[in-house]
């Protein structure tokens, strides 16, 4: 385990690496021979409709799944077989789940403070006195995220944006490597859907980020590369701009009753 952790300490580039994923429940492929590679300090975004399969190839990613096939590599190193908790502490991978996972009864920098122990840590939490470097550092990633003003305020009684902008905090402040969000600006308004694209472009810059998305605006906004996934399998990637016009994608989301051509998001929400 420690010759693990020191390797990939030490391998430089954060660079992941996906070949021929596959999870299959029952007789039903979920996630079908996916390829995808996606670079050091790249924002790689994934859209596709409900049920295509994001979720779950986040899961694989993330070790909540394991996959029936194939290979996923981060700084060179296999996350298969792997536990999750591991390949968030170890191998460097913060994740932020589709809709707000935080304690509700818990204040804002509870939370922050919970986050930066180890989720499961609650012993610790309760016991060990906390650095100044580490305040300093909550406090940081609370600015990050718009919540400096709430620290002492109780998770319930924040908006649904502020519940999605805390739990993206507290995945800032676990310094990952490699960021998976699912649906991060999910319930948001499109203010705070541009506030939370801006965040992520600041302040998860020189990570490996990967984001599932429905909105369109916010996935032009962040995304260097964008990857339609369809029924478990990868259907288009490219730019922003390919992937809008892709005979392909245009031809699975977009309304076909009208003969006018919508936006991709009308057909994905
Ligand atoms: N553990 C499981 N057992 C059986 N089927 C599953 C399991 N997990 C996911 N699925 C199925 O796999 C398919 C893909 O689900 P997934 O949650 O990955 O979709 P998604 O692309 O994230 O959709 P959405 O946009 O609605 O979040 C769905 O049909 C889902 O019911
Ligand atoms: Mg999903």
């Amino acid at each position: 385990m420690t010759e693990i952790v020191k390797d990939i300490n030490e391998t430089g580039n954060n660079r992941l690496v996906i070949k021929e994923l596959c999870v299959q429940f029952g007789s039903f492929v979920a996630v079908d021979h996916v390829n995808l590679m996606v670079e050091d300090g790249e924002t790689r975004v994934i859209i596709g409709p409900n049920g295509a399969g994001k979720t779950t190839l986040l899961d694989l990613i993330t070790g909540k799944t394991k996959a029936t096939g194939g290979t996923v590599e981060f700084r060179g190193h296999s996350l298969i077989g792997r536990d999750t908790s591991h390949i968030c502490r170890s191998c460097h991978v913060g994740r932020k789940f589709q809709g707000p996972n935080v304690f509700n009864e818990l204040t804002v920098i509870e939370n922050m403070r919970l986050a930066l122990m180890g989720n499961d840590n609650f012993l610790g939490y309760l016991f060990r006195r906390q650095s100044r470097e580490e305040a300093e550092k909550i406090h940081r990633c609370l600015d990050a995220v718009n919540l400096l003003d709430y620290e002492n305020v109780k998770a319930v009684s924040l908006s649904h944006g502020q519940k999605q902008w805390l739990e993206i905090g507290m995945v800032i402040l676990q310094d990952a490597r490699l960021v998976v969000l699912d649906e991060p600006t999910a319930g948001m308004t499109a203010e705070e859907t541009f506030k939370t694209g801006e965040m992520i472009k600041k302040n998860l810059a020189d990570k490996t980020v990967l984001v599932i998305e429905h909105d369109m605006d916010f996935v032009r906004q962040i995304a260097q590369k964008v990857t339609v996934l369809h029924m478990g399998k990868v259907l288009a990637e490219g730019t922003f701009d390919e992937v809008e016009n892709d005979p392909k994608v245009i031809q699975v989301y977009l309304k076909q009753d009208d003969g006018e051509r919508g936006g991709v998001e009308e057909c994905l929400n």
